[in-house]
């Protein structure tokens, strides 16, 4: 098995076939717990890996075939991904659940056709409740922050999901999210270098004008 590409919190590795993610950081057991229910829950009505196996804090995934949507965007697809983002977003509000960690970093596509193949990483989700500002707010700043030449996508990610938020508003839900971020990175490494990162994207994300 190697280490997936794009991971940001968990060691994740896959060999094509199956892909084991190792929890690691605060409340691990949980979060794994966390992403089996939604997992378990979504099965069949939104693309999602199948679980094939679980034990404390790990969980093994079955492989999905599909393109990271970051790397999408960066190859001129902005548009289609948050197209299909919006879309597949709308459905997982509509069972009643926020995704908690949702965009392009943790959607798989096919490269040809930008159909959604798998909606990934479900660790910091809420099965009880939709709120929507939070996931699509969170979807708009990944993009900002991490595609800033393919901003004027955001517009799609909005239209496909069929409604908006104003902007004090969505600012203020990226800055709390960015807050819960500082507070789990210093919980996992006090002062270290991931919550210095976190307060540093807290701080841009206050200055956003618009
Ligand atoms: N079931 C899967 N099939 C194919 N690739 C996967 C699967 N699960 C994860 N990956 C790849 O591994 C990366 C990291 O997985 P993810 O669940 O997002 O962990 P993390 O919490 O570390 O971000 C994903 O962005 C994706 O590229
Ligand atoms: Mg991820």
């Amino acid at each position: 098995m190697r280490s997936l590409r794009h991971g940001y919190t968990n060691a994740t590795v896959g060999d094509g076939a199956t892909v084991v993610k190792r929890y690691e950081g605060p409340r691990a057991v949980l979060r794994a717990e966390r992403e089996y229910a939604a997992l378990t829950t979504f099965s069949g009505r939104v693309p999602v890996p199948e679980v094939l196996d679980r034990s404390a804090g790990t969980l093994t995934l079955g492989f999905v075939a599909g393109t990271q949507g970051q790397e999408l965007i960066d190859a001129g697809h902005g548009d289609r991904v948050l197209t299909a983002c919006g879309e597949v977003l709308r459905k997982i509000h509509a069972a009643g659940c926020t995704h908690g960690d949702f965009g392009p970093q943790n959607t798989l596509l096919t490269p040809d056709t930008l159909r959604v193949t798998a909606v990934l990483d479900w660790e910091f989700s809420s099965l009880d409740r939709a709120d929507p500002v939070v996931d699509l707010a969170w979807c708009e700043w990944i993009v900002r922050t991490h595609h800033p030449r393919r901003t004027s996508a955001i517009p799609a990610l909005y239209a496909a999901y069929g409604t908006s938020f104003p902007w004090q508003e969505r600012r203020a839900a990226m800055i709390r999210r960015c807050v819960e971020l500082i507070d789990f990175t210093h919980e996992w490494d006090p002062d270290g270098a991931a919550e210095a990162l976190w307060r540093e994207r807290l701080d841009a994300t206050s200055a956003w004008e618009r």
